[in-house]
């Protein structure tokens, strides 16, 4: 989430629109120049153009991340997805494979934060992190238009609406998962979809959290100890500085004695 970006509300329609020419000049550089591997795609920097809460740089480490895994078995997933313009992007890109989408949302905004949420950046304002509950609410119908606008199978996409306490259990998410967007600011349902995801991620699977050591700690808190609960298993590591406050996760290796 960038500071200045707070998101709209339900009813307000979505007419921005990043300066479309600029956003291409950038992606078109970022992959000249960190991303040579990145294969391109149609309609992506038009997506990228519309994307609310993810800067241009982010959405590039994301699509890295998701091409890096992409060979694996396994699905794609958004934890957190608010208005769904990330969701589009990241649907676009896996529109050609069988890979389905898993996108998870309260559709009600931010949760009571737990004691491992300080506030770290005031991003809204607001004064104390109490104040955010509630906050970024969206409507779940304004991500099926935007999958629907890019023409993505529904039958290929499930959007689980709800805490995800509840709305992520065994026998019910995803079976094997090849990459998760990880973006609910908050430490207990970050630590919840990493948990799942360390159950469900394929042999070279990835994984993207946003806003680590921004906004609340509670987001790098639970990716410090999820990554030292699982010692040898994953590797952390962190984007340049220019490009956004969020960290990257890839699995080293399937880990036989279970730690
Ligand atoms: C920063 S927004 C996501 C932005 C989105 N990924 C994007 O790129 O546009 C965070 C979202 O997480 C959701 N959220 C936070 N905690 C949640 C929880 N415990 N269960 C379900 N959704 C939650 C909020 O409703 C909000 O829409």
């Amino acid at each position: 989430m960038m500071v200045s970006e707070r998101p709209m509300t339900p009813l307000e329609p979505n007419t921005q629109l990043k300066y479309p020419s600029l956003v291409k000049e950038t992606h078109d550089a970022l992959s000249a120049l960190l991303f040579p591997n990145l294969p391109g795609c149609a309609g992506r920097t038009e997506l990228m153009a519309r994307l609310l809460g993810t800067g241009i740089s982010e959405a590039m480490h994301v699509l890295n991340g998701l091409h890096a895994a992409i060979g694996d078995a396994g699905d794609v997933c958004e934890f957190g997805v608010a208005q769904g313009a990330t969701s589009a992007l990241l649907a676009n890109e896996i529109r050609a494979t069988g890979k389905h989408l898993w996108l998870y949302d309260s559709f009600s905004g931010l949760p009571k934060p737990s004691p491992k949420d300080q506030l770290k950046d005031d991003i809204f304002g607001l004064g104390s992190i109490d104040k955010y509950e509630g906050e970024m609410r969206c409507d779940a119908m304004e991500v099926q238009m935007r999958l629907a606008a890019i023409g993505f199978p529904a039958e290929r996409c499930h959007l689980r609406a709800g805490l995800v306490h509840e709305s992520l259990q065994e026998g019910t998410g995803p079976a094997e998962v090849c990459f998760a967007y990880v973006d609910f600011d908050f430490y207990e349902p970050i630590a919840h979809a990493l948990a799942y995801l360390d159950r469900h991620l394929s042999p070279h699977g990835r994984i993207v959290v946003d806003d680590y050591d921004f906004f609340s700690t509670g987001a790098k808190t639970a990716v410090d100890e999820f990554v030292q609960h699982h010692p040898g298993r994953y590797e952390l590591s962190m984007p340049q500085t220019f490009a956004g406050k969020f960290c990257l996760l890839r699995r080293k290796s399937v880990n036989l004695m279970g730690t």
